[in-house]
């Protein structure tokens, strides 16, 4: 199933509930949250009270994308906030393996992400045990950066592995999503598809569904 997940980073934060209640309603099937640190990433976007807050206004589930360092540390605090499914980072986070089992236990889906320079061999022993991995395609700490162009081969390597090992899993992308590389990703095998600035630039409501029919008739 092919999956649109608008990154309300890119969104007007003055507008931030109008913004939402947009994509919402024009079809978007979940909202993706970038929590940053200031420290795994070199920049600080929000936290736990804003996943609360969009909790409030919108019922689609919230793909919460954890950028921050140990990120075991916080796993209650965003579930209770509201998260329905918890990306942690491969390169922040020590007990991996402890960490999924504990955003399971929580009754959320779990995720692991790699930055554009991490090898897909890394998670070799976690792929049965997430439900997602999220392939950086660019580096993690700011909307609005180019797609590079070297992580398509990852995308396609991961699919082949899950492949091989009978594993239906999604595989989530993330950064420099656009209208004229779309198709790049979605060739490569990703089916959860991030966009923030392709989505949140212009008329929302437009965007949504113009990426929704793309979906929509990619899959036929
Ligand atoms: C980057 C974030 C992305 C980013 C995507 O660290 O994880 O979700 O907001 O924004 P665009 O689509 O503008 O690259
Ligand atoms: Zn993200």
């Amino acid at each position: 199933m092919l999956l649109l997940s608008p990154s309300i980073l890119a969104a007007d934060f003055a507008e931030l509930g109008e913004n939402i209640r947009k994509a919402d309603g024009a079809g978007t099937d979940y909202f993706h949250v970038d929590v940053m640190d200031g420290m795994f990433v070199p920049n600080i976007s929000f936290g736990v009270p804003v996943v609360e807050a969009v909790r409030k206004i919108t019922k689609k589930p919230l793909d919460v994308h954890l950028m921050i360092e140990k990120p075991e540390r916080y796993i209650e605090k965003f579930n209770a906030a509201g998260a329905d499914m918890i990306t942690v980072h491969y390169e922040a986070c020590e007990p991996l393996k402890e960490t999924i089992d504990k955003i399971h236990r929580l009754h959320m889906k779990a995720g692991i992400s790699i930055k554009p320079h991490t090898p897909i061999d890394v998670l070799k022993p976690y792929l049965a045990d997430a439900d997602m991995v999220l392939i950086m395609t660019v580096e993690p700490g700011f909307g609005g950066q180019k797609y590079m162009e070297m992580c398509t081969g990852k995308i396609r390597e991961l699919r082949a592995l899950y492949k091989e090992n009978g594993l239906e899993r999604d595989i989530e992308v993330d950064g420099g999503i656009t209208r004229e590389n779309i198709d790049v990703v979605l060739d490569a095998g990703a089916n959860v598809i991030v966009m923030g600035s392709s989505i949140f630039t212009g008329n929302i409501a437009e965007n949504v569904i113009y990426f929704k029919e793309h979906l929509k008739k990619y899959e036929n």
